[in-house]
């Protein structure tokens, strides 16, 4: 079995993209690929799910029964799918499927600052040969500041789930016919001509960040796609089997 965790930021397209990206690889090419809800706080979804985690634990339903409000029943949350691990491990790996695509919770400080990610990534890489897909969002009219800060949460999740990320950026039919994933990947890469431009103590501050991002090394191709209009899909199935079979060149 394969699996590919999604994260991103909140509203980034982790929820059209599992939608969408299942609905895609089950009518091109002959896999079984489910969706899987790991978000407990979410309220409805736009595709069936093979395994929802809010059967057994829900934001709402803790809310209710444990008289939190919504960021403690989220942390409350967090802890019990910690706990309940080697369940839901059991649950996904028995699933009739080829590929699971695993949408992850809206707020990515369960899977990025708590055990919560780690936990179940470890058992999950047990039973499946597991990758993630990290999704950004751009917009043009983002400050370069914007795509360092998602730029290190992409390596710090790559640190911190011990799974391989590919980096993805959503929303490309927002861009005007240009394509951005360019900006991101020379984030990525810390390339000092981003910071072209701007001077003084700031841009030094900016610049040992971009030195700190390149020093993790890791192989680097941004792809742009847009989730919700099927679009780049091909791309992202390529790069998920190049590093599936661990013979691709991923730079
Ligand atoms: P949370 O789990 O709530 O953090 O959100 P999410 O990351 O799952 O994002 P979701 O899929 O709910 O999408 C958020 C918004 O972005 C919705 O309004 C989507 O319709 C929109 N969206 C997602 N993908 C795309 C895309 O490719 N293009 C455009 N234009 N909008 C998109």
């Amino acid at each position: 079995m394969k699996g590919v965790i999604v994260l991103g930021t909140a509203g980034s397209g982790k929820t059209t993209f599992t939608a969408n990206f299942s609905r895609w690889l089950n009518g091109n090419f002959l896999i079984k690929s489910c969706p899987v809800n790991l978000d407990p706080g979410a309220s409805s979804l736009p595709y069936e799910p093979s395994y929802d985690i809010r059967d057994i634990i829900s934001v709402e339903d803790l809310m209710r029964r444990e008289n939190l409000g919504p960021n403690g029943a989220i942390v409350r949350a967090a802890d019990l799918i910690v706990d309940r691990s080697e369940d839901i491990v059991e649950s996904l790996t028995s699933l009739d499927c080829d590929t699971l695509i695993i949408d992850t919770p809206g707020q990515m400080e369960i899977f990025a600052f708590r055990p919560t990610g780690r936990a179940l990534c470890e058992r999950l890489s047990r039973g499946m040969r597991l990758l993630s897909i990290y999704l950004g969002d751009y917009d043009p009219k983002r400050d370069l500041e914007d795509l360092l800060s998602s730029a290190f949460l992409a390596k710090i999740l790559e640190l911190k789930l011990g799974v391989k990320v590919i980096p993805v950026l959503n929303k490309s039919d927002l861009w005007g016919g240009r394509d951005f994933s360019d900006v991101w990947e020379a984030v990525l890469r810390g390339e000092m001509s981003v910071l072209e431009g701007r001077n003084g103590v700031y841009a030094d501050a900016l610049q040992d960040l971009l030195k700190a991002i390149s020093s993790f090394r890791s192989p680097i191709r941004v792809i742009p796609i847009s989730a919700k209009y099927f679009q780049g899909f091909g791309e992202v199935f390529d790069s998920l089997n190049e590093a599936w079979c661990s013979c691709g060149d991923m730079t």
